[in-house]
């Protein structure tokens, strides 16, 4: 009887983790219900005259529905060549690509031997990818930093690992992994997985990873990189000609990586290396396990943007080792993440940075809201959102970054920080290793505190910020000294009572040249652009994201003598969130969409595959 009481509990703890409240991933087609991946081994060889990986991938299932004799992969431009079983017993098997869905690729379709399936088997794979994979970047040796090698790299997130490896393409799988990669052997081969920086450059690397990941964390990349150690477990994988450059800005990756441990229970995953890509990268950073691949645009020289870091890091516990589990509550890795970097932020470099962070975050929160709710799509300002039939790229914003990270605000106003951390360190050990879903995160948020008899809280209060559009009333407005300090001078500028150069701005920091510049009339004429250029040489200036804020005003004024500048940066830097809304502003008039085409022409080939079919609808 104990047992059978025993078996019962275990058995709803197992379903209350799994099954009971997980969303149906709308984006895969893979029937992980009936089969699940529990381990993938890859054999790849990395063809650069062809663009293609080419070899193998061996899938380690469990079956979970007895009656199942068709397992269902998602695929997306893969050339499939045969499939095997290759475990219990070794046998061809028949398959099948379905049509191509624009959105989710393809299904491919293996028949399984009937009633001989085992429980536990392996299916082998054979395949080559597409030289427009749309989650592989091959590049010509121009577009790396030392121009005399090529690179290519991988993004998987949201859905692009299907473009590379057949496989469950879903965040609700989890699987440990192992891969052997072949290059050219004057290159260097790094996974999200345990990564030798001494190997040998022999062009054949071997790959392990112990902890069981979700598909979109799966990330190679290959590229003339060395490595330097920062801290006993952190270090950095450049180019050689960024390596000294990137080891100065990320000095702090160690004291980084402390500080979470102390927020948020001990890291998990043994190293954490960075991976600083070339310029196409379309993002700012990709958490991949162990190993976070980055833009090289953070490299400002001052170190002013590493909040990235913070953010990379964070994931190692918001969305590494608790999932969302599906792109519907991508808030849960985003949103939590937003607010744990923050937290380190403050940590490392004290409240009124945090604050100012905080400031520039709700500022673009309240512009995604209003843009997203003028063009119709008022439903993406919720945290939990629907995305049946659209492409999680499409339907990306700020929103589940800062209205998730303004929750946790709003949580730890109401609860006080101790309450709040404990909670957080309690979902992470609670949900350690598995998917989540919104659902559940509400219900253990009930569990944990609503319940409480002081909870100080109502779910309905929770509800309204996870289940409606916009910012709820209970949001707490951040405020800055510092930015109040830039506002003084911004108007008595604007005011005519000094001149640019009169101003005091001699303590700024990057933030604050970036609340100047955010907080510009949307009307700021060519002159007063002149004078401001003249006085802070914002034009030529090397930090990219201050030149970003400075080039979208200079496009809206038709401010001519950042027009090189604007060609030089938008043929220079592929990372989506510096270059997409200058596109958007150019187009606004004819002039300046004749400009964005000319420019386009130049620098689509730099683009990475997701990131050029958003400015192709831009720009065309
Ligand atoms: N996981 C994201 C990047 C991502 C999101 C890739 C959605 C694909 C689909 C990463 O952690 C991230 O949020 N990067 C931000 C930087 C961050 C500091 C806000 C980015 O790239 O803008
Ligand atoms: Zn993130």
């Amino acid at each position: 009887m104990i047992n059978v009481i025993r078996f019962v509990v275990c058995l709803s703890i197992a379903f209350s983790l799994s099954a009971a409240n997980a969303t149906p991933d709308v984006h895969s087609y893979a029937n992980s219900d009936d089969f699940r991946t529990a381990h993938l081994a890859l054999e790849l060889r990395a063809d650069f005259t062809e663009r293609r990986l080419i070899g193998h991938v061996d899938l380690r299932l469990t079956r979970l529905t007895p009656s199942a004799s068709a397992l269902l992969l998602d695929t997306r431009d893969l050339e499939v060549q045969r499939v095997e079983l290759r475990a219990p017993k070794r046998q061809g098997l028949t398959f099948s690509v379905g049509a191509r869905d624009a959105i989710l690729g393809s299904p491919l379709r293996i028949d399984l031997p009937k009633n001989e399936v085992a429980e536990e088997f392996v299916v082998r794979i054979h395949y080559r990818t597409s030289p427009d994979a749309s989650g592989l970047q091959w590049l010509m040796p121009l577009q790396t930093a030392g121009k005399r090698r090529p690179f290519m790299y991988s993004q998987s997130q949201a859905i692009h690992a299907r473009s590379w490896i057949p496989l469950q393409d879903t965040p609700q799988v989890r699987f440990t992994y192992e891969a052997r990669i072949k290059t050219p052997t004057n290159l260097l081969a790094v996974m999200s997985a345990e990564n030798n920086p001494a190997a040998t450059r022999n062009g054949d690397y071997s790959f392990s990873m112990p902890q069981a990941i979700p598909s979109y964390l799966l990330a190679l990349a290959i590229g003339d990189l060395s490595f330097s150690a920062i801290g006993k477990r952190t270090g950095v994988y450049a180019e050689p000609s960024v390596l000294n450059s990137a080891s100065y800005e990320f000095a702090d990756v160690d004291a980084m990586l402390a500080a979470c441990e102390r927020l948020f229970g001990s890291y998990r995953w043994g190293r954490y290396d960075l991976l600083i890509l070339p310029p196409s990268f379309m993002w700012g950073g990709m958490e991949n396990p162990r190993l976070s691949f980055i833009t090289p645009t953070v490299i400002a020289g001052d170190r002013s943007l590493v909040a990235i870091i913070a953010h990379e890091l964070a994931h190692s516990w918001s969305g590494n080792l608790v999932t969302n589990d599906s792109w519907e509550s991508v808030w849960l890795n985003e949103g939590f993440t937003t607010y744990l970097e923050r937290r380190i932020v403050e940590a490392l470099y004290g409240a009124d940075r945090r604050a100012m962070e905080d400031m520039l975050g709700m500022q673009s929160l309240q512009q995604d809201i209003a843009e997203l709710t003028q063009k119709g799509d008022g439903a993406l300002t919720k945290l939990r959102v629907s995305l049946q039939g659209r492409d999680p790229d499409d339907a990306f914003s700020d929103v589940p970054y800062e209205k998730g990270r303004f929750l946790f605000g709003f949580l730890e106003l109401r609860l006080g920080r101790e309450r709040l951390d404990a909670f957080l360190r309690g979902y992470f050990d609670r949900f350690a290793f598995h998917s989540v879903s919104t659902a559940q995160f509400i219900d253990y948020l009930d569990a944990q505190v609503l319940q409480a008899p002081n909870a100080n809280l109502t779910k309905a209060e929770v509800l309204a910020w996870i289940d409606e559009p916009g910012l709820p009333v209970t949001a707490a407005i951040p405020e800055s000294d510092a930015f109040t300090k830039v506002d003084t001078q911004r108007d008595a500028w604007l005011q005519g009572k000094r001149t640019a150069k009169q101003l005091d701005t001699q303590a700024w920091n990057t933030q604050q040249w970036l609340r100047l510049l955010k907080t510009l009339p949307a009307d700021v004429t060519v002159a007063q652009l002149a004078e401001l250029d003249a006085a802070f040489q914002f034009t030529t200036t090397s930090n990219t994201v201050i030149a970003h804020n400075w080039l979208k005003s200079a496009i809206r004024a038709g401010y001519a003598p950042a027009y090189p500048r604007l060609e030089n940066y938008l043929t220079s830097i592929g990372r989506r969130s510096l270059v997409k809304e200058l596109y958007e502003e150019l187009v606004k008039t004819p002039a300046g969409a004749e400009r964005a085409r000319a420019i386009y022409g130049k620098a689509r080939p730099l683009y990475q595959v997701p990131l050029a079919a958003q400015l192709d609808e831009i720009v065309h």
